[in-house]
């Protein structure tokens, strides 16, 4: 997530410097936010558009990521997310998202979504993602991000998961790379020949 004041490298502020910094608990970045759903956010099913849906979890996870690192953040990937039930005009929509694990610059942050029925004070879970931030500094360059301390059970289980993804991930941007490679050398050998 960035403004469109920061939208070429040249324009970032400077960022902090996190050097040493110690490392910083889940709970100290955990954000939330709530989002009445209007009919201008929904399609003409009076459900609220995926896309729209999308925009708020990219602005809660942005906000841990931010309060986590102490620094300016783009967003890497939105790279799983699940639209488990319709939302609808007049529901509350209640979005948390919490620092999973830091690697070196980058961090995943992930995102739980809730409807609440503001008559029936019900509450249901309609969405979960997953992204990855990363910390740059004034020429949009990555730096480094302070630890993160995962104390409860829950917090360790998704510090472990969220290295299982991130594995996925690299082997994922391997395969296209050699997929690539193979492209390229297919094409000048095919050129040579003419
Ligand atoms: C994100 C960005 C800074 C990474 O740049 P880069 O040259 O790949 O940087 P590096 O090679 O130094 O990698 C930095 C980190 O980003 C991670 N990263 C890079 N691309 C990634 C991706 N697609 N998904 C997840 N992580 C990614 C790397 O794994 C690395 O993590 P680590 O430092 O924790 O090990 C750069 O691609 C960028 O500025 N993208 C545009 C961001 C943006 O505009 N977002 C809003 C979109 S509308």
């Amino acid at each position: 997530m960035m403004s469109d004041s920061m939208n070429s490298p040249a324009s970032y502020p400077a960022s902090s410097n996190n050097a040493g910094a110690a490392a910083r608990s889940v709970a100290s970045s955990q954000s939330e936010m709530t989002e009445f759903i209007l009919p201008n956010d929904a399609n003409m099913l009076g459900n609220l558009l995926g896309g729209r849906l999308m925009h708020f979890i990219d602005l809660v996870a942005a906000m841990a990521a931010y309060r986590h690192s102490r620094n300016h953040v783009v967003t890497a990937s939105m790279e799983h997310i699940d639209f488990i039930a319709p939302v609808h005009v007049g529901d509350l929509l209640i979005l948390k998202a919490s620092i999973n694990r830091v690697f070196h610059s980058s961090m995943e942050v992930g995102v739980k979504v809730w409807v609440e029925n503001p008559l029936a004070a019900t509450h249901r879970h309609v969405s979960s993602a997953y992204l990855t931030f990363v910390a740059i500094d004034g020429n949009g360059k990555s730096v480094p991000v302070p630890a993160l301390l995962s104390a409860s059970i829950d917090e360790k289980r998704r510090f472990e998961d969220a290295g299982r993804r991130r594995e996925t991930r690299n082997q994922e941007q391997n395969r296209k790379r050699q997929n690539q490679a193979a492209h390229q050398n297919k094409g000048a050998i095919e050129s040579q020949n003419k």
